[in-house]
């Protein structure tokens, strides 16, 4: 595990942002693993800047994303479809052809879960996989409670995750109760696993993921035991860390 604490929000999208970045130039046609949410907004803005301003060139490469909910259609302007194309898709030169989102309104959700998971396998697996946490430390839309083996497939959402996510709906009745995610499992066979997380609100959660015990009820946790997951946070999330001044020294540290 490596941990790299950044002063702010800012400075933890620019490093994150970096480490993509060298990815997508030294492996073009790279798989990257994408997350929704407020947390990886920084990112994508960066990787546009870096794309307009630096000639960052996504033309081969290929997208999955994480989740999304259940009964929203694609151009509603709160599903995760809608949400990709509005902070990244439309602002780099990806192919249409190279870009996943689960579709939140297929007929037959098990079968498009099983179809998900083949067109990653086609793509050669994910090269790196951006993620977020849960208040409640998910992953995706893994709440507390699931498998550490599960692969992509249906998930009711728990309350503390329909709360969080209340904020970007008119009411909390909006909130899908469902959603297609993909499973721990899945997202542990990504090359890298990229965890970001910023605020103090997150603090608590943060710290349970990276120096609590592996559990399903803190589904983030089980990066623990990845061989090259990598947690960029900011100060306030990382403030309740035992080992913060640790892992700073690691960070500075560094061998060239
Ligand atoms: C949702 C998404 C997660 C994301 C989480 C946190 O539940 N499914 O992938 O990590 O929200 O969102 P935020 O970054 O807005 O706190």
């Amino acid at each position: 595990m490596e941990v790299i604490i950044k002063a702010d929000y800012d400075e933890m999208s620019r490093e994150a942002a970096k480490i993509v970045a060298s990815l997508v130039r030294r492996k073009p046609n790279c798989v990257l693993g994408l997350a929704t949410g407020s947390t990886p907004i920084g990112l994508y803005k960066e990787l546009i800047r870096m794309y307009k301003e630096e000639g960052l060139d996504f033309s081969k490469v290929i997208t999955f994303n994480l989740d999304e909910y259940i009964g929203l259609p694609r151009t509603h302007d709160q599903s995760y479809h809608y949400f990709m194309h509005d902070n990244l898709f439309n602002h780099i030169n990806l192919s249409p052809q190279n870009v996943h989102v689960p579709d939140g309104m297929a007929e037959d959700p098990e079968a498009h879960c099983e179809w998900y998971e083949e067109q990653i396998d086609e793509a050669g697996g994910i090269d790196l996989q951006v993620l977020g946490i849960g208040g409640d430390g998910h992953i995706a839309f893994n709440e507390p409670g699931s498998s550490l083996a599960s692969r992509t497939r249906m998930k009711t959402l728990t309350q503390e995750t329909i709360n969080d996510n209340s904020r970007f709906f008119e009411k909390i009745e909006d909130v899908p109760r469902y959603a297609l995610t993909m499973g721990v499992g899945t997202i542990m066979e990504a090359r890298i696993c990229l965890l970001l997380c910023n605020g103090s609100k997150k603090a608590a959660t943060i710290k349970k993921a990276i120096e609590g015990p592996v559990t399903a009820m803190v589904t983030a946790s089980v990066l623990q035991t990845h061989p090259r997951a990598i947690f960029v946070l900011d100060e306030a999330a990382a403030s309740q860390l035992e080992l913060k001044d640790y892992y700073k020294w690691v960070y500075n540290n560094k061998p060239e």
